[in-house]
């Protein structure tokens, strides 16, 4: 049987961000293997499509609108779910959102809203959750969504990559943490490479600066383009977080490079290396 038929084929698990993209793939994926899904989202006619989705496969799955943003909505969620179900064998804190535009021209509430969705939405799923984890004693996972972007740099893209070095960084150290405390709590970075998602639909940079609308279509189109199929990609992270593996890649020949670009510049101690695409962005 595949690891992740084993380990996830009943339980509770909460995704957050799962009315879209790879939420709502995770969510699916935890369905089909037989776990109920808590599908979160702060727009709860996609988080509710989910479920719905989920239900109609046959599976069993509710909606629930939370906004990451806000500690005390992680914590009603967490009370909520243990009141309801006693346990959470699967928590993925992916809930996200790209900010384009140069450093000193994003919105002051747009960098807030940046590190209040991608980093602190992480850090507080875990603060609300892990303790009642504890306290039922049962063995569990979570996900966070970290990023090919924790190891490089993308000028333009500056609020998305600070948060996702820093979600990279909580990640390592949580999972120091639960072996500290010999905690039957396994922790994942999850890193997706490029996959097919509405991360940087136009419709949601509105409140970017004006000129970085070229830079979120571009990326847009090549995500449209070349990302990697949901389904496939969720499915592989499941299975590798089965696998109680720290990584979990959807293209794990994409990481290595990046990581091994990331090292070289760490050990060689250069100068900040410009990526392509940022050049040929700037350019178009
Ligand atoms: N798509 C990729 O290739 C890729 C690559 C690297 C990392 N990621 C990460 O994966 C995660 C999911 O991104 P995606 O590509 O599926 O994007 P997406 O835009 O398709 O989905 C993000 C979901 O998060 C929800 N959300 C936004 N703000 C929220 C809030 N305050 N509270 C609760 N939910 C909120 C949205 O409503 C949406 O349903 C993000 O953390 C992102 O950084 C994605």
């Amino acid at each position: 049987m595949a690891p992740d038929a084993q380990v996830f084929s009943g339980g509770v698990a909460v995704i957050t961000g799962a009315g879209s993209g790879i939420g709502a793939g995770l969510a699916r994926r935890a369905g089909v293997l037989g776990m109920t899904v808590v599908v979160a989202d702060v727009n709860h006619a996609t988080a509710k499509a989910t479920a719905d989705a989920i239900i109609a496969g046959g599976g069993k799955a509710e909606a629930q609108s939370v906004d990451v943003s806000r500690p005390e909505e992680l914590d009603r969620l967490a009370e909520l779910v243990f009141d309801r179900h006693g346990e959470v064998r699967l928590l993925i804190n992916n809930a996200g959102i790209e900010t384009v535009g140069y450093s000193w021209e994003v919105p002051a509430a747009r960098w807030e809203a940046t590190l209040n969705i991608n980093l602190h939405g992480v850090i507080h799923g875990v603060r609300a959750f892990v303790p009642r984890v504890i306290a039922s004693g049962k063995e569990a996972w979570i996900g966070n969504l970290s990023s090919v972007g924790a190891f490089g740099q993308m000028p333009g893209q500056t609020a998305y990559i600070v948060t996702k070095h820093a979600v990279q960084a909580f990640s390592e150290c949580l999972y120091l943490e639960m072996e500290l405390k010999n905690l039957p709590i396994h922790v994942s970075a999850i890193v997706p490479g490029m996959m097919r998602t509405n991360i940087f639909n136009p419709e949601h940079g509105t409140d970017e600066p004006g000129q970085s609308q070229g830079h979120r279509r571009a990326m847009f189109e090549m995500m449209r383009d070349y990302g990697m199929d949901l389904d496939e990609g969720c499915r592989l992270f499941l299975e590798q977080m089965a696998q109680n593996r720290f990584w979990a890649h959807s293209q794990p020949e994409m990481s290595t490079q990046i990581m091994g670009a990331r090292a070289q510049f760490l050990t060689g101690q250069t100068l900040p290396v410009m990526p392509d695409l940022a050049r040929q962005i700037a350019a178009d």
